[in-house]
């Protein structure tokens, strides 16, 4: 089995799209081992729970700073014996050493076509806000290895979404998190896992 980690901050619609697709038999050779908050009474954990997933809190604010809590996550993976680590909507900075100790087995979804709208501050609402204040007319989705530099690791998916008249942030992160990001997550996974 290959064995995955999951890094949450939130709702967890990305962890439900990798959930979905083992379930569905995609993944067939996918078992997701943990899923790790960093905020506490997020609505992933309770997502993994219902699926029978070990649901963990670490909450960032119970550390000192980027790296205790790094190594903290670090600790927790290699017990767990992970062969990836998803950033599925994690809103936390990851330090250097973990980056290094996980390299090429750490992946991150955001929510545009890098290297359109991203790096610090681009997460959430926010690559939305800026596609529609710039006027793009298509954005999209990325899939990529996450290395030192904030949405800077090499691209593994893209997957484009048009921008329709009328659109509100809310209404495009909904389009391009159906159309984009829970289609080209578990994708990437499923490369990666082959590999
Ligand atoms: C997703 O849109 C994800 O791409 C984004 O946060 C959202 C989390 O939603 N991540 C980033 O912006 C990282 N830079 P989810 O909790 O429902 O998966």
């Amino acid at each position: 089995m290959f064995r995955i980690g999951v890094l949450v901050s939130g709702g967890g619609t990305n962890l439900q799209a990798i959930i979905d697709r083992i379930e569905d038999g995609y993944l067939g050779n996918c078992e997701i081992t943990s899923v790790v908050s960093s905020k506490e009474g997020v609505f992933a954990l309770e997502r993994a729970k219902k699926h029978g997933i070990k649901a963990v809190c670490m909450p960032r604010k119970a550390y000192a700073d980027t790296n205790e809590y790094s190594v903290a996550l670090a600790n927790h993976f290699e017990t767990e014996k992970v062969d990836l680590i998803v950033l599925a909507g994690f809103l936390t900075v990851l330090s250097e050493e973990f980056i290094k100790k996980f390299e090429n087995k750490i992946i991150n979804v955001h929510p545009s076509l890098i290297p359109s709208f991203c790096g610090k501050g681009f997460y959430g609402l926010v690559p939305h806000q800026e596609a529609l204040k710039y006027g793009v007319k298509v954005t999209g989705a990325t899939v990529h290895f996450v290395n030192g530099e904030v949405d800077g690791g090499k691209i593994i998916l893209q997957k484009a979404v048009y921008v329709q008249e009328g659109d509100t942030p809310e209404v495009l992160q909904a389009r391009v998190m159906k159309e984009a990001e829970h289609i080209i997550l578990p994708e990437a996974i499923k490369i990666l896992s082959k590999s």
